[in-house]
């Protein structure tokens, strides 16, 4: 993993517009700041996801166990699980035969979600997996009988450029077998001040959240960002509907980088894309399940529609 992280930092700092992997944010320290955003006033996203589960969670249910079958919840990206909690204790209350395995990079973050579900829930069947989504995903057996149920919350999806993300559920769809299913937690397009102020939010959270990648490169690499010498600049594109992340040099400097053995220099106000967090129209989200092999069941919303669940189902089995 070290490894990777040094060949991801020397691959992005090097490239044109200089860029930064958004899933190296999850350190200790990163985990904790996340759990920080969620909280703020204006990270909305929690919020409206949090309240899409509690309505829904009755129909989720019967889709889920298509009325009695077993099940098998896998959450890629899992980090608090606070709003799948809200799933889990009312499968559990209703009875469900279901085991949950979390996926996630961060181990921090598994030994946290592990140790308040053993107490919160504990006849909660489960397992978490510690490493890269489809590394993972990709060694866990079909289960005759069984099926997938995949949970990718959060707008996670939005981290990914969009033919990205296609790539992402086309690979998704092709390890499941037909009938598994998918909920997708995508952020939609909106009010562009209630997206930009998401990402920009008063108390500085979210620049501090980005700033600590700098101080885990300083840490596990040997880097010598100066944190003071990067400002934090979010942005958001109503055409595109790409809320972006950037931290930008104030001066020309030059940063070393001792265990990658690199040197990398920055003009003044030169940017690191740091974050693309987007959003979605519901007739993108179709298009998007039909090029990747499935098919949209329902999708949930909040009240003030600004977030969407969508059940998807894997539909197109050639070649399984
Ligand atoms: C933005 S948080 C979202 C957490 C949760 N899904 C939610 O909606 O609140 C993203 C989580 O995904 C994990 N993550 C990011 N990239 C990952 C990857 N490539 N493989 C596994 N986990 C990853 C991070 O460690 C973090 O816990």
């Amino acid at each position: 993993m070290d490894e990777q992280f040094a060949q991801d930092v020397m691959h992005g700092l090097s490239a044109e517009p200089k860029y930064l992997t958004s899933k190296y944010f999850y350190d200790k320290k990163g985990d904790a700041l996340f759990q920080e955003i969620m909280a703020l006033d204006e990270y909305y996203l929690t919020r409206c996801e949090l309240e899409i589960f509690q309505n829904a969670k009755e129909d989720l249910l019967i889709q889920f166990s298509n009325s009695g079958k077993s099940f098998d919840l896998i959450e890629f990206g899992a980090g608090d699980g606070k709003k799948t909690k809200v799933l889990l204790d009312y499968f559990l209350k209703k009875g469900a035969d279901f085991t949950y395995l979390p996926i996630d990079i961060s181990q921090n973050a598994l030994n946290l979600l592990a140790a308040d579900l053993r107490q919160s829930l504990p006849s909660l069947k489960l397992e978490t997996l510690r490493g890269e989504y489809f590394a993972v995903l990709s060694q866990l057996e079909q289960q005759p009988g069984r099926t997938k149920v995949m949970l990718f919350l959060g707008s996670n999806i939005g981290n990914f450029l969009k033919p990205v993300a296609v790539d992402f559920l086309s690979q998704l769809a092709h390890t499941l077998a037909a009938g598994d299913l998918l909920l997708l937690g995508v952020d939609l397009i909106k009010d562009p001040k209630v997206v930009a102020s998401a990402y920009n939010d008063q108390l500085g959270v979210t620049k501090a959240f980005n700033l600590n990648l700098l101080t885990r490169i300083n840490r596990e690499l040997g880097g010598d960002f100066n944190l003071k010498e990067f400002i934090h600049a979010p942005f958001y594109d109503p055409e595109t509907g790409a809320a972006r992340s950037c931290l930008i040099s104030n001066s020309p400097q030059t940063v070393s980088i001792e265990r990658i053995n690199a040197t990398f220099h920055f003009e003044a106000w030169e940017p690191i894309y740091m974050e693309l967090s987007q959003k979605y129209r519901i007739e993108e989200l179709e298009q998007l399940a039909r090029q990747s092999g499935f098919s949209i069941i329902k999708h949930y919303y909040d009240s003030k529609k600004y977030f969407t669940d969508g059940l998807w189902q894997v539909s197109n089995k050639t070649d399984k």
